[in-house]
């Protein structure tokens, strides 16, 4: 007779599948689908079919939508929107709540309707999508009701285009609708041509709960589709999908100041050091990489493993990986479903063939009869492998290892992406010095994958820009109230004058340098150019190259912390102020004097613009905090030269950033002043670096360097949409700074701080 730990060894699951018949008499009733579009769906037009991926099985068809259905549904969005951000925050509140119910009341129905239309296994649909889906209607509901008191100065943006993968359909419609609903915007939302059935759900729930018509435009269709949304009068683009049509938007969206937020790809690093509890690290192996398929954007999919435990880890993973179960969706005891498409499965596929043709071996894996791959691995894998480049976006990890912690931080930021990483450690000590070290937006410690509507999620470098979740969420659905408009002066056209050939008596009194690293520099050309007062240099793309790496190199000020830089303005400030006549001998009084209230003022934020922690999953430390990006890249504006320099550049330094900056074109003699004042004030090299010449040129040479991290744009509007393509290249935010006084009170306060970072968020657990 068997021992009943034997049975238990032995013991399989039956099937036990989940009844579909509510949702199959659903589909039958309604069996093909217009757009939503003002309240009330439209008759079908040119039709798709939308399949279940695990048998093929047509589901229904779904409309394609044409430049003109998205003009309608704009045309209702637009419509809709004053009204709708006029309604007092509790009554809008009061429909979000509304919708997270009347989600939560179909969860069920809409759990079974994810899993048929997307593959996924039941279990995840009904256990973490939908539930997701509620807690985010919830969440906003309650900023809705706070918007005005916890969001002062910022107004809604109006009307916004929202572009949605297939991984988790559902959810990310409502990460992307319940924000902007709850900042009092309309929307027009395109789902994913492979899942746009819980999408049109949606539409019939806004419709039960009486949300006024033209709030929410559904409109389904594939890339054309999302394509017209993009080239819509629309005020801002919300896009969650690949690096490469992210690239496309932003470059699409060039020069026309319209928002854009981009959530995109990854290739997590998913780090387990020496020290770890290595069975919680391989569950956080199956959730990490083997949830949802692997399609999953911030997926651990590159398990970096200390070299120590890296054996007994992999026999640990292997043999918990060989237990998983691929099969039926509609299985409640399914593991892994269902690749969303036969073209997602052969993708997957392809780069394995590449990863194994470079020399990797993969372990598991196989692709199985219709949209199925068996869960692995590949190992004795190179750092340049396409599989450990490339994002697989299926259910296959990297396996290497590493042997110190400077490794694995080198290693696990050796990526173009940075949207999320798991570190796995029982010291608190170690995790979070490689939780700050790892250049991502999410951290979790010893965990994975964990999703909170009030925990901001989204990424660094070509993960893309901006957060979902919380009230840094908010803030990307918001914007600062429009100030005065101050129009900026146009560039004058420089006159290159041949060093040392200036004539005399011409009121030249003074020949300028660059400054980078600490230093002033000859201009590589060699050239310089007429500016009141004297000469400027006529710096070039070679220049601005040295600039950005002199920028580089001045890690350690974000390191020096926030009280070390508030020492270093307000040494600024006090310098300035002692040379202030001779500043004012060349601009105005009025203009120093904003210039010094500049460096005390951030002087006085450098150690107070704080992050929080957020209540995002009882019994966790979830942390919010602002991050400087790296490099900044500023142009500055032309008129008001010292106020305009002093105005952008204090408020980024004072986060941490290394500053390349432009100065005004027609006037740059008193910001090259400041090189004194910089160096008699302790600032270390490298941290404000100086480029003067023509300000276009090298706004678009700087905007385009991979270095630069974020880019601000405060000179004339015509050099917008140069500067804007060449920073679609490598995904780096531009802010066109609106124009303004800079020597008034809008040309100081948070929102440049907040445009001076980042978030990265840290999940850590506790419990004894
Ligand atoms: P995709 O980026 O083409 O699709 C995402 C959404 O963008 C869909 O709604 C699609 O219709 C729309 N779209 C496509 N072209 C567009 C265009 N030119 N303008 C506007 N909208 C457009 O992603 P796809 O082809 O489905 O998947 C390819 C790869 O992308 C995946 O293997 C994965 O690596 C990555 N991906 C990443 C996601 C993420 O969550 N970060 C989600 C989906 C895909």
């Amino acid at each position: 007779m068997s021992r009943v730990s034997e049975i238990m060894q032995t013991m399989e699951y039956g099937t036990s599948v989940e009844d579909s018949a509510a949702v199959r008499d659903w589909l039958a009733r309604r069996g093909t689908f217009g757009h939503f579009i003002g309240g009330s769906f439209t008759d079908p037009g040119d039709l798709f079919d939308t399949r279940d991926p695990s048998t093929g099985e047509v589901l229904a068809q779904v409309s394609q939508g044409s430049d003109t259905d998205i003009a309608a549904a704009v045309a209702a969005a637009r419509a809709a929107q004053a009204d709708w951000a006029a309604l007092p925050g509790t009554e809008r509140a009061r429909y979000l709540y509304a919708l997270a119910r009347h989600v939560q009341k179909r969860e069920r129905f809409l759990s079974v309707l994810e899993t048929l239309d997307n593959g996924k296994p039941i279990r995840e649909a009904r256990d973490i999508d939908v539930p997701l889906v509620a807690r985010h209607f919830y969440h906003h509901a309650g900023w809705a009701e706070l918007r005005d008191t916890q969001f002062p100065g910022q107004a809604p943006l109006g009307v916004c285009g929202q572009i949605i993968p297939w991984n988790f359909p559902l959810l990310m419609l409502a990460w992307k609708i319940a924000p902007a609903l709850a900042a009092g915007n309309t929307v027009v939302l395109k789902p994913a041509e492979y899942t746009p059935l819980t999408a049109l759900a949606f539409a019939e729930i806004c419709q039960e709960v009486g949300l006024p018509a033209g709030v929410v435009n559904i409109v389904t269709g594939d890339g054309a589709t999302g394509a017209a949304l993009v080239a819509a009068e629309v005020d801002k683009i919300a896009f969650t999908g690949s690096t490469e049509v992210g690239r496309g938007i932003a470059a699409a969206l060039a020069g026309t100041g319209r928002k854009l937020t981009l959530e995109l790809g990854g290739k997590s690093p998913f780090v387990v050091m020496e020290d770890a509890d290595l069975d919680a690290a391989v569950e956080g192996v199956v959730d990490g990489i083997w949830f949802n398929q692997g399609q999953v954007c911030c997926a651990g999919s590159r398990i970096l493993v200390a070299e120590a435990v890296a054996g007994r880890f992999e026999t640990l993973m292997r043999a918990r990986m060989d237990r998983l179960r691929v099969g039926a969706p509609l299985d409640k005891s399914t593991d892994l479903g269902a690749i969303v498409d036969q073209v997602q499965k052969d993708r997957i596929l392809a780069i394995c063939r590449a990863a194994v043709d470079a020399g990797a071996e993969l372990v598991g894996g196989q692709p199985q009869d219709g949209c199925f791959i068996a869960p692995g691995y590949l190992r004795n894998i190179a750092p340049a492998n396409p599989g450990m480049t490339e994002e697989i976006f299926g259910p296959i990890a990297t396996l290497s290892t590493f042997r110190t912690a400077d490794e694995a931080v080198e290693l696990a930021n050796n990526t173009r992406y940075g949207l999320a990483a798991s570190v796995w450690s029982e010291s608190a000590t170690v995790a979070t010095d490689l939780a700050s070290r790892i250049r991502v937006g999410v951290v979790w410690i010893n965990g994975a994958n964990m999703f909170d509507a009030a925990a901001p999620f989204g990424g660094y470098r070509e993960s893309g820009y901006g957060r979902e979740g919380g009230s840094g969420g908010m803030l990307d659905y918001l914007a600062e109230l429009p100030v005065t408009a101050v129009p900026d002066a146009a560039p004058s056209v420089p006159v290159a004058v041949p060093e040392g050939t200036a004539p005399k008596g011409q009121g030249i009194d003074r020949t300028a340098k660059l400054y980078y690293g600490g230093a002033q520099k000859r201009p590589d050309g060699g050239a310089m150019y007429a500016v009141p007062g004297g000469l400027a240099p006529l710096g070039g793309r070679k220049d601005i190259r040295n600039a950005v790496e002199a920028a580089a190199k001045a890690g350690k000020w974000a390191a020096m912390g926030g009280h070390a830089r508030a020492q270093v303005l307000y040494y600024i400030a006090e310098n300035l102020s002692a040379r202030a006549a001779e500043f004012a001998a060349r601009t105005s009084w009025a203009e120093v004097d904003a210039a010094i209230a500049r460096a005390f003022h951030y002087a006085a934020w450098a150690d107070k613009f704080d992050g929080a922690t957020v209540q995002a999953k009882p019994g966790h430390l979830v942390n919010v905090i602002p991050e400087p990006f790296g490099v900044v890249g500023i142009a500055c504006p032309n008129a008001q030269p010292l106020a305009g320099f002093m105005s952008l550049v204090m408020p980024a330094i004072a986060m941490g950033n290394a500053v390349v900056a432009i100065p005004a074109q027609n006037d740059p003699l008193a910001v090259t002043d400041l090189y004194q004042v910089f160096d008699t004030s302790d600032l270390p090299g490298g941290v404000v670096n100086i480029v003067t010449g023509p300000s276009d040129d090298l706004a678009r040479h700087l905007a385009g360097h991979e270095e630069v991290a974020a880019f601000w744009h405060a000179g004339a509007q015509a050099g917008l949409a140069a500067v804007d393509r060449a920073a679609a290249g490598n995904l780096k935010p531009v802010w066109a700074v609106p124009s303004r006084d800079w020597m008034g009170t809008d040309a100081q306060g948070e929102v440049f701080l907040r445009k001076a970072t980042r978030t990265k968020t840290i999940w850590l657990p506790y419990g004894a």
